[in-house]
């Protein structure tokens, strides 16, 4: 259900709200389908108990309120508070709609407008094309390349690294001034 006191945020299309411990399933079966693990683990499905404690936000069709997937806007474990991690991973017959860059879109400015928020980051492999192109629609820009993390050596394309992509408070307003 999409009670209105369990939404985050809510975009033209899209309905954010906090993963709740019943929605285990949804990850599990997001995670198992090897094209969307790509460029990630390798397939290895999410635990329950790692759904509370991620803090990601599932990702509803507002209309039809079908799953799209997941995104997340949070700092690392040990890192900064004022310096967060943009991630989002759809299901695949959600991709190419246009629904991660809106909900991406939405999120950076939620950090920028709404948090004592700095930096906004994320990290992608470079073979994911896809997930390159919506941090750039997003006006997030490379900032450094990025070896490939231990546990995704077995993944695609592991040999060639990553980047990790960027943007800050001052971009983004410069940015959002520039397109009044
Ligand atoms: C990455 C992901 C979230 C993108 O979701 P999406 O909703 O399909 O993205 P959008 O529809 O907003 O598309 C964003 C841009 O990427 C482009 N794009 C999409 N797939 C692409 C691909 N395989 N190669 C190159 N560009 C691609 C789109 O054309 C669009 O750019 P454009 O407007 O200039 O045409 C989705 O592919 C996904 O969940 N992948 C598996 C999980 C994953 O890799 N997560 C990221 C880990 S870092």
């Amino acid at each position: 259900m999409l009670a209105a006191v369990d939404t985050y945020l809510r975009t033209e299309r899209v309905t954010l709200r906090p993963f709740g411990p019943d929605d285990a399933d949804l990850l599990v079966e997001l995670d198992s389908d090897p094209a969307v693990m790509r460029y990630l683990s390798g397939g290895e499905p999410t635990p329950p108990e790692l759904v509370r404690e991620r803090g990601l936000f599932a990702a509803y069709e507002t209309a039809g309120r079908a799953f799209l997937g997941w995104f997340c806007l949070r700092p690392e474990r040990d890192g900064p508070l004022d310096e967060v991690e943009l991630g989002y991973r759809l299901r695949r017959a959600a991709w190419g709609h246009g629904y991660a860059t809106e909900v991406s879109s939405a999120l950076v400015a939620t950090a920028f407008t709404d948090m004592d928020v700095r930096v906004v980051w994320g990290a992608t492999m470079a073979l994911n094309h896809a997930s390159q192109r919506v941090m750039e629609k997003v006006g997030m820009t490379v900032t450094e390349p990025l070896p490939t993390p231990e546990d995704m050596l077995a993944v695609e394309g592991a040999e060639l690294g990553g980047y990790r992509y960027a943007i800050t408070r001052e971009q983004w307003e410069r940015r959002r001034a520039a397109r009044g």
